[in-house]
Order: C-alpha cells, then sequence, then structure tokens
C-alpha cells in the first residue's frame, strides 16, 4: 500500500467505527441473537488480558504468566455453574460453534449419527450438515416436526429412527429459531433406549433459563449444556460447557483443550464474570421483562394486522417472535431491509414449513427483544414498536419518515439497565 494512502485508510478505519458506535445508538436492534454488554463488563474486557495467553486449564497452564486469569477462570466458573446449576463449567470455547464441535467431537466418532433439528425448523448450522458435524464425519438426521405445536414430534422421531435402523450418538436439542421449550425430559427418555447423549444447545436462550424462565435443561434430563454467552445472556461475545457429571466433563475439557482452541481469548473471561454477577442481582427481572416484552410486542402487532406465526400456541414463550412476509406480500428480505432503512433492525428467517432451499431468501423475519429490554424498554415501548412495524410493512410508509421517530424513541433508551454501578 502506498504511504498516502496508509493515514487516509486509518482515517477511513476510524470514521467507520465512530460511525457504527453512534448509527447503533440511533437503531432499535431487534436482532434474537444479540445483546450488549454493561459498561463495568466493557470496561474489564479491554485489559492486558486481551494479548495473553493461557492454555490449560486454571493453576495447570503451559504458560507462565497466568496467576491472575487462573483465579478468574476459577470464579467464572463457580459463578456459572451455580447460575445453571451445574457442577462443571468450561468457559474456554471461544464461541457457540466451537463449543458445540468440541462436544459432538469427543462423543462419538466418525460415521456416528446425530440428531438434530433441520435448519428451517430451527437447527443451527453447527447442528447440521453443512456445518461441523460433515467435518467430523458425522451422519446428521433431523427430528420429526409438528407444525401445529411448532416442536420436536418426538413419537414420530422414535419411529423414524426404529424403521430406518438409525442408532443415534447424540441428541442435540436448543434451537436458533427457538419460541418454544423443547421436550426435553421425553428426548431423554428415547436417548435412554439408544444410550445416547443429550446435548441441549442453550446459545439463545441462557439469560432466560439462569433468569428462571425457560425449562430447566439439566432438571429435565440433559447431559450436556453448551452456549454461546452473548444472546439473552448478556455477556461478551464466547461460548461455554457445561455437565453434572464427572466422567463427561473430563472428556469435554479436551474437547476444548487441545481439540478446538489452543488459547481461549482470555480478556471474555473477566467481562463474563461481571455479567454473571449482574445475572445472580438482576437475571429475573431482566428476563421476565424479556418474556414480557416479547408476548407484547406479538399481540399488538398481531392485533395491528402483522402476521405473527404461532397465534394458535400464544406466539412465544421466550424472547423471540417470528413473522411470515408472504402473508403481507414480502419476502423477509424485503421486509428486514424496508426495516433497516428505519433503523430497526431485523432479521430475515426461514419459517419451519419452508424449504432450505429459500436460505438466501427466506419468507420469514425473526425478531428478539433482549437488547431493547436490556436498555430498559417495557411493554409500552413494545406497542410503540408494534405501531412502527404495521406502518412500515403493512401501510407501507417511507422507511425514512419513520426512522426520526425510531432514533427519538431510542434517544429516551441509552442506559444499559440491570448492571452494576461503579
Ligand atoms: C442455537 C445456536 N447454537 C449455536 C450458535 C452459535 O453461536 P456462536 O455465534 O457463538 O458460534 C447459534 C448462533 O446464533 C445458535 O443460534
Amino acid at each position: 500500500m502506498k504511504s498516502s494512502n496508509l493515514l487516509e485508510t486509518r482515517n477511513k478505519i476510524l470514521k467507520l467505527v465512530d460511525e457504527q458506535n453512534s448509527w447503533r445508538k440511533k437503531c432499535i436492534n431487534l436482532i434474537a441473537s444479540e445483546n450488549v454488554m454493561s459498561p463495568m463488563a466493557e470496561k474489564v474486557y479491554l485489559s492486558d488480558f486481551m494479548h495473553r495467553y493461557a492454555e490449560g486449564e486454571p493453576f495447570a497452564r503451559y504458560y507462565n504468566g497466568t496467576k491472575y486469569i487462573d483465579q478468574i477462570e476459577i470464579l467464572v466458573q463457580e459463578m456459572l455453574g451455580e447460575l445453571l446449576g451445574a457442577e462443571f463449567v468450561d468457559p474456554r470455547p471461544i464461541s457457540g460453534t466451537v463449543a458445540n464441535l468440541a462436544v459432538f467431537s469427543v462423543l462419538t466418532k466418525s460415521g456416528d449419527s446425530i440428531m438434530s433439528l433441520s435448519t428451517p425448523t430451527g437447527g443451527h448450522i453447527s447442528h447440521n450438515k453443512y456445518g461441523g458435524p460433515t467435518a467430523l464425519r458425522l451422519r446428521v438426521y433431523n427430528y420429526a416436526f409438528d407444525y401445529e405445536t411448532m416442536n420436536i414430534d418426538v413419537d414420530k422421531t422414535r419411529r423414524d429412527l426404529k424403521s430406518e435402523g438409525i442408532e443415534p450418538r447424540l441428541f442435540v436439542l436448543g434451537a436458533s429459531l427457538f419460541l418454544f421449550p423443547h421436550p426435553v425430559r421425553e428426548i431423554s427418555d428415547l436417548a435412554e433406549e439408544y444410550n445416547a447423549t443429550v446435548v441441549y444447545d442453550a446459545a439463545h436462550v441462557l439469560g432466560l433459563i439462569v433468569g428462571g424462565e425457560f425449562q430447566k435443561p439439566f432438571k429435565e434430563g440433559a447431559d450436556v449444556l453448551t452456549s454461546s454467552t452473548h444472546k439473552t445472556f448478556p455477556g461478551p461475545q464466547g461460548g461455554l460447557i457445561a455437565t453434572n457429571s464427572d466422567e463427561l466433563f473430563t472428556k469435554l475439557k479436551k474437547g476444548v483443550f487441545p481439540r478446538m482452541t489452543s488459547n481461549h481469548h482470555l480478556h471474555r473471561l473477566p467481562a463474563l464474570g461481571i455479567t454473571a454477577l449482574e445475572m445472580f442481582s438482576f437475571g429475573k427481572d431482566y428476563a421476565r421483562q424479556i418474556v414480557k416484552n416479547a408476548k407484547t410486542l406479538a399481540e399488538e402487532a398481531y392485533a395491528l394486522g402483522l402476521p405473527i406465526i404461532a397465534e394458535h400456541l400464544g406466539f412465544t414463550r421466550s424472547h423471540q417472535i417470528a413473522l411470515d412476509m408472504e402473508k403481507i406480500g414480502l419476502s423477509g428480505k424485503e421486509a428486514a431491509d424496508l426495516a433497516e432503512r428505519a433503523n430497526i433492525i431485523v432479521n430475515k428467517n426461514l419459517l419451519p414449513w419452508e424449504p432450505l432451499k429459500n436460505v438466501r431468501d427466506p419468507s420469514g423475519v425473526r425478531i428478539g427483544v433482549q437488547e431493547m429490554t436490556r436498555f430498559g424498554m417495557k411493554e409500552s415501548e413494545m406497542k410503540t414498536i408494534a405501531e412502527l412495524l404495521k406502518r412500515l410493512w403493512l401501510d407501507r410508509e417511507t422507511p425514512e419518515k419513520i426512522k426520526e421517530e425510531v432514533i427519538n424513541l431510542r434517544d429516551n433508551f441509552q442506559k444499559v439497565e440491570y448492571c452494576l454501578g461503579g
């Protein structure tokens, strides 16, 4: 690169970062997989730890200079264990995907079969053949899905396994489109018939689980929990694995290191610890408000004529709602693009009954209210958002006109709530 361009490019990078920071303060972010950390978590995130290595386990590292991260990592393990009702927690996976890969890699061998939800019915890419399972040479079979209950059809899945002679090693639960709790108990009974392990991927709902507003995977029979730490759980981007089995944990840790990570991006851990503390203090209120907000947004939007799915089931029991935009003559992409012009950020999403080939232009939109809840929005703001979405998607008002109202609404919700002061 020419030296004259160096300065120009530096300035461009600085400007783009500034623009992102100020733009996102003017947006209503409804992406279901995102969140923001508290100021204190952000403060400890930017530390010397971001430059360091600590391969191995606390107080048994392959590097020197780790005496402080050793202590932090143990505190984080203990706090997350208490929040999750798990005896053993490994917070070293650097993402939910890495956590899943680490678990699958030690609990299966090449050629084994695993069960998961298909992508349209909510399964994450890391549960399916386009993701990690193929790298591990696994065969992926998908659960039968009942569109009426919007959930796994356990009886049909049992019959399918028998008739096709499939013997799964793992039953993966949890999803990216995750409106209703999964039948963990029933799947755990089915898994027992195959002497298989139940892995519950809590990436989306971790904050709701620790806040007591969603199902309790371990109590209901899950053997292993994997997760991201940055969706409804509002921590730094990263992952974790938890279990109550000493025997399993010995294996799972090896999946994380040395298999799927070397260093585990240490600066995440103090921020994860601060977020865990916040969940001890505020998790219940925060999770309760998220579910209330999601329900309110769904009910209000539906009453205004927006095509929210699963009305017969009360729309949702999580942080998410989903819309079938085809019903009002838009594709998911068109709807999401219109919303972005109004500073409302949502993502297009496959709906359970759609073919996978629609993935680039699906008919659905997925919405999550956890981030706006974290910024203090409650039911009355959900009503306002429902009206803005109706004007945007049903009345087809000019997005740029709605944008001004979005900026004004968001302006009153700039402070992260449910967090520690000081
Ligand atoms: C169910 C599920 N599992 C795992 C992941 C992957 O998480 P990460 O982005 O932390 O790798 C996601 C991401 O959205 C998800 O929805």
